[in-house]
Parts: structure tokens; C-alpha cells; sequence
């Protein structure tokens, strides 16, 4: 974490929930992190329970953020959610690319780029997951895969909209194993993230969110933090108890408070 950046935590809760559990979930979230002031905090519920989950949190410093958007605005798209539709249910945010997308549902790079760009003409902030599987480590090909998908993520998307951009570093075989990277593992890629950016504008790589992603909890938070290009997490089962969450963001709020400092909002 470093002086400047807003830490961010966004709590992806998967398929998970019905409607009454996502709003205790929600409502015991932000009574948790009210006082927080220096930390971003945003949950992802099921898109069922999105439209009340962000009237529950209206107003509130917790934000909503959906978890997939199609690229398209509207149209013979049978199952498909657009952006805006997003946007009309109270979403600041949307996860794209996140593995599971890319695993299981086939999801390609060139497929995340489209729901980045489509996010973003819709207002909505969208949060790029990139990471390589355990045999892509294995090979010795981390950085050259996240490359590859940071590349293809963020093409067309200009200064203007990279500025509204969050990334997502979850090494895939960290994700639900209960085995988080290091935080030295986590620092080279997410350093390497903000120098790739930096090869575009400076100043956005410099003000730009990277978040680290799998099997965060309560009790490795701080050491990730303490890396200088770690700016917060993306978090799934630790993320469904809401205690735990509020641990993990509670974690960024003393650090802030040791730091001394009052970031500005990215
Ligand atoms: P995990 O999931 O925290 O359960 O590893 C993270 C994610 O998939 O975003």
C-alpha cells in the first residue's frame, strides 16, 4: 500500500445468497466499516439480489458492484445483463474476467475487453481479474500471462477510462485453496502491472488500484498490504462472514491510520 491510493476492498460473493441472506450480509457489512473512512469498501452479490441489496446500501460508503456484464446494450441476447441495467439497479462496479468466467465459461481476453468497454461507456467501474494457472507458474510464464490478458483487457480503452479501471491480480491457483500467494509472489506481479501501465501514462499507473486476489483472510491481509503495489483485495469466502470481511478491511484501515495519511479518493 502505498501513500496516494485509497485502499479498495470488494467482497465477490459468488453464487451465493438469497435475497434476505445477501441483505443481513450487506447490512452487517456496512455497519462494520461506517467509521472507516479511508478504505473503499463494495460487495458483489448474485444478480438477484443486486437491485436490493443497493437499496439497502443507498447512500451508504458501501458500494455495489455486479459480478459479469455482457458488452451489448440491449437485444436478442437471452440471458444476457448490459451495463446500463447495471448501472439502473444501483451498481457502481462490475468484476470482469474473473477466472472462474474464463475457466468454466470460456471466457476469452478478447471477450473481457469488450465488457471493460462497454462498462465503461455505462459509468460503471469495472474490475479486470487477471492471473495465471498453477502450470503457467509452473512453466515460468506468470508475468508473460498477465501480460498477455492485462494487453488484451485494455485495448482501446484510453487514459481517461484506465483512470476508472481496477485491476485484480488473482493467481488462479490461489483462488478457494486456501493457499494466497506470497507476499513477495504478489508484489512482483503487481509491480510489474503498474509498470506495464506506466509504459502508457505515469500518472494512471501511479493513481491506479491493483488488487490482490485469493484465499485473502483476516490473518494475511497486513503482510499483503505492507507490499507497496498492493492496494487492497478482491475476497470470496472470507468476504461471506461478515465479520472476517470487516477484519480484512479493518487490517488497511490501521495501516492507513499507522501511515498517517488521508488518501485521496481514486
Ligand atoms: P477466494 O476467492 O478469496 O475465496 O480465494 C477470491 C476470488 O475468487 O475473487
Amino acid at each position: 500500500m502505498a501513500t496516494g491510493r485509497r485502499p479498495f476492498f470488494c467482497g465477490n460473493w459468488k453464487l451465493n445468497g438469497s435475497i434476505a441472506e445477501s441483505l443481513a450480509l450487506a447490512t452487517d457489512v456496512r455497519n462494520g466499516v461506517s467509521t472507516l473512512r479511508d478504505v473503499d469498501v463494495a460487495v458483489s452479490p448474485s444478480f438477484t439480489a443486486l437491485y436490493a441489496v443497493a437499496k439497502r446500501l443507498e447512500d451508504g460508503p458501501v458500494t455495489v458492484a455486479a459480478q459479469d456484464c455482457f458488452w451489448e446494450e440491449k437485444g436478442a441476447f437471452t440471458g444476457e445483463v448490459a451495463p446500463a441495467q447495471l448501472v439502473d439497479v444501483g451498481c457502481k462496479h462490475v468484476i470482469i474476467g474473473h477466472s472462474e468466467r474464463r475457466q468454466l465459461f470460456g471466457e476469452l481476453d478478447a471477450a473481457v475487453n469488450l465488457k471493460a468497454r462497454a462498462a465503461l461507456r455505462a459509468g460503471l467501474s469495472p474490475i479486470i481479474c487477471v492471473g495465471e494457472t498453477l502450470a503457467e507458474r509452473d512453466a515460468g510464464e506468470t508475468i508473460g500471462r498477465v501480460q498477455a490478458q492485462l494487453d488484451a483487457a485494455l485495448v482501446d480503452i484510453d487514459d481517461a477510462g484506465l483512470e476508472r479501471v481496477v485491476i485484480a491480480y488473482e493467481p488462479v491457483w490461489a483462488i478457494g485453496t486456501g493457499r494466497n500467494a506470497t507476499p513477495a509472489q504478489a508484489e512482483e506481479v503487481h509491480r510489474f502491472i503498474r509498470g506495464r501501465i506506466g509504459t502508457r501514462s505515469a500518472s494512471v499507473a501511479a493513481a491506479i488500484r491493483i488488487l490482490y486476489g485469493g484465499s485473502v483472510k483476516p490473518d494475511n491481509i497486513a503482510d499483503l498490504l505492507a507490499q507497496e503495489d498492493v492496494d487492497g483485495g478482491l475476497v470470496g469466502g472470507a468476504s461471506l462472514s461478515a465479520p472476517s470481511f470487516i477484519q480484512i478491511v479493518q487490517a488497511a484501515h490501521g495501516l492507513q491510520a499507522a501511515h498517517g495519511t488521508q488518501a485521496t479518493k481514486g
